[in-house]
């Protein structure tokens, strides 16, 4: 909404993929993923939100119509953990609906009709980013309903004197991708991701046609990181992490960090990868090509390079190959391959091929630079 906000896609966690509703989410989750940000190097690759997700609230507003943090998840309320996840210099975000209701069945309390205290609430808390869901919207045009958040979070940060990243979750269902750039800063354009590699494909291949509307503070959102949970391969996860990156989409870790493996945080702490997803032009990667699930997907990236996923769909390995030039780079007598997942340089004349595992996904970074020449071939 050319607010300055979000100039590179959110990177941060959110519970929800890794807890729903269950008791874990609680103040001691958001504080340990705050330190975990910082102890483990994430903060310093990035990642900067801390959000929560739905049944932080009791079912029932208070006396004055406020929402009330559920006391046994946060005794000390939503500020006291504002304050803790500051203090390590990051970022919080919080969750409520454009309906009612919340999606989860407890019945927890939506800001339609209530978005302006909502909203002053939240900025007086100290929250930066709110994520807004569709849920009981008792069939309210979207765009009013959004639009009517987005008024009454700008009164608020500016009363609270901090700006509020906007979310829009409605899930894709009224092309927000349309409308929703002068709305918030992201708009999810699927239904919700699940732990399992058929969800992720099909949410990738929803997300992926949407290239043209995303940009500098307006991001296509294809939904959260399931990265780390169980339902996957690291190699799938690996395809995952690029395919997010490429489609230069949120980066919200949607696992319990306090228990993820090492391989996990090598997926999420990569950070040429992430170098792909937070490139400061902006652009979301294209389909190249895509014939028998052999995927091509070029990014344009602000050195005048590309990133380029070689993503396998199938259920066998294959050689899957492009050009530069058929990338998008200049004509040059050699170019440089950077493997984004190996840290290894290749030169080519011109190819830029793999074989690509089951499922996996080779991430390059190819540059039009002689200078490159001296690596060994690809
Ligand atoms: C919807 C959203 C999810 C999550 C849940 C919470 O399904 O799309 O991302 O926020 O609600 O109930």
């Amino acid at each position: 909404p050319g607010d300055g906000l979000a100039l590179t896609p959110p990177m941060g966690f959110n519970n929800w993929n890794s807890t729903h509703c269950r008791a874990e989410f609680n103040e001691a989750m958001v504080k340990g993923i705050a330190d975990i940000f910082v102890a483990k190097g994430l903060k310093d690759a990035g990642y900067q939100y801390v959000n929560l997700d739905d049944c932080w609230a009791l079912p029932k507003r208070d006396a004055d119509g406020k929402l009330v943090p559920d006391p046994v998840r946060f005794p000390n309320g939503i500020k006291a953990v504002a304050d803790y996840v500051h203090s390590k210099g990051l970022k919080i975000g919080i969750y409520t609906s454009a309906g009612t209701k919340t999606c989860n069945t407890a019945g927890f309390p939506g800001a339609l009709g209530h978005e302006k205290s909502d909203a002053q609430q939240f900025a007086d808390w100290g929250i930066d980013y709110l994520k807004y869901d569709n849920c009981n919207n008792q069939g309210v045009d979207a765009k009013q309903r959004y639009r009517a958040m987005r008024d009454a979070l700008k009164a608020a940060s500016e009363s609270a004197g901090h700006p509020i990243v906007y979310s829009i979750c409605e899930w894709g269902e009224n092309k927000p991708w349309e409308w929703a750039g002068e709305v918030g800063q992201l708009w999810r354009t699927t239904g919700d991701i699940s732990d399992s590699w058929g969800s992720m494909l099909s949410i990738a291949k929803q997300n992926l046609p949407l290239s043209q509307y995303a940009g500098p503070g307006h991001w296509n959102d294809p939904d959260m990181l399931e990265v780390g949970n169980g339902g996957m391969t690291d190699t799938e996860y690996r395809s995952h992490f690029s395919l997010w990156s490429i489609m230069a989409a949120p980066l919200l870790i949607g696992t319990d960090l306090r228990k993820a493996t090492d391989e996990t945080y090598e997926i999420l702490g990569n950070r040429e990868v992430i170098g792909v997803d937070q490139d400061p032009l902006g652009k979301q990667g294209t389909v190249v090509s895509s014939a028998g699930g052999r995927w091509v997907i070029a990014k344009e990236m602000a050195d005048g390079s590309r990133a380029v996923a070689l993503f396998n769909e199938t259920d066998r390995p294959q050689h899957i190959a492009t050009t530069a030039t058929g990338v998008g780079l200049p004509k040059s007598t050699a170019y440089r391959l950077r493997d984004l997942w190996s840290h290894k340089d290749y030169n080519t004349a011109g190819a830029i091929s793999a074989t690509v595992p089951a499922h996996g996904t080779v991430l390059y970074r190819a540059s039009a630079d002689t200078r490159w020449a001296s690596y060994p071939p690809l």
